[in-house]
């Protein structure tokens, strides 16, 4: 904080001068989290307070699709990027012309992509998803099979308590991959109190493992409303950490995963990119009312 506290001081001075937000996801590092971020929270609670800023200029303190997702959902805004480089391999993994080809293979059948998808693929698909109402929003489509892209491990999970048949794209997290049920029944041999939550990114046999899963701000509220005396959050290491001071009855195991694409968000370049205004996202307006639409349906069907 001694090293950080003028960073800190200095952007929310800026903030007030350029009439901006920080919106800002639940793996940003503490620095971010705690010193600088107006609003904090999971992929679709972000894309709910986008829909409600006043404020003429958004700074995304997450990865490109999260600001995308902004942009669209405000095409009169400003949204800044503090570095365009954070991708996701989710995002990555998929492109319309891959949710053209699951058209061609599964006729008649409605594409929910995840929003960790560029604004094309989200133009491309008839709603969006988030971790946190995925089963929610494939229950809601008509007939009996639903294309989920792109993630392979997500859409296994929703199959696996779902009615519907769920086909996918072949797509999978870099962070959440890595973790394996081996390891958490290793560690729940070693700890036998540990209550372990997974996020819906990690694969079926982790998930099986888990007492509960859920999206980032699920787990949070989960830990809140259960204060287990310890508990392994099987995501992004950031997480625990940025919890950890309001829970100080957890005692927090920390396997520490980390999402690299998340990690090039700094205080330094956020105050860059709110002292000079650069980073600013653009989708092309065909593009962004398409992607609207997807994404309009999905918080439409989640409140
Ligand atoms: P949440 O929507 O659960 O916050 O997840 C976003 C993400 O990128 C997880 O890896
Ligand atoms: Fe993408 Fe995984 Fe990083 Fe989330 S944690 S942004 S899904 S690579």
């Amino acid at each position: 904080w001694a090293i950080h506290a003028p960073y800190v001081a200095a952007i929310n001075r800026l903030k007030k001068e350029r009439n901006a937000v920080i919106l800002a996801h639940n793996y940003m590092t503490p620095d971010i989290y705690h010193g600088i971020a107006d609003h904090v929270g999971d992929s679709l609670q972000l894309a709910i307070k986008a829909t409600e800023v006043e404020a003429e200029v958004i700074v995304q303190c997450g990865v490109h699709f999260m600001a995308e997702t902004s942009k669209i959902l405000n095409p009169a805004k400003t949204v800044l990027m503090p570095d365009m480089a954070a991708g996701c391999s989710l995002a990555e993994s998929i492109t319309a012309e891959g949710v053209e080809e699951m058209r061609r293979r599964y006729p008649g059948a409605p594409v929910v992509s995840y929003v960790n998808t560029t604004a094309e693929v989200k133009a491309a698909s008839d709603i969006c998803c988030t971790s946190a109402n995925a089963l929610q929003i494939v229950e809601a489509m008509e007939g009996d099979t639903v294309i989920m892209t792109p993630d392979r491990y997500l859409a296994q999970n929703v199959a696996n308590q779902s009615s519907k048949k769920v086909v996918f794209w072949p797509g999978s997290c870099i962070v959440h991959e890595l973790y394996t049920a081996e390891d958490l029944r290793a560690y729940r041999a070693h700890d036998p109190e540990v209550k372990i939550l997974a996020h819906p990114e990690c694969t079926p046999e982790v998930v099986a493992e888990a007492d509960f899963t859920g999206s980032t701000a699920g787990i949070i509220k989960w830990v809140h409303d259960h204060k287990p005396a310890k508990a392994m959050l099987v995501t992004e290491c950031s997480m625990a950490t940025n919890i950890s001071d309001e829970l100080p009855e957890v005692d927090f195991a920390r396997p520490c995963n980390m999402c690299p694409y998340m990690k090039k968000i700094t205080l330094e370049k956020v105050l860059y990119a709110l002292h000079t205004m650069t980073g600013q996202v653009e989708v092309e307006a065909g593009v962004a009312a398409r992607a609207r639409v997807a994404v309009e349906k999905m918080i439409a069907l989640s409140r």
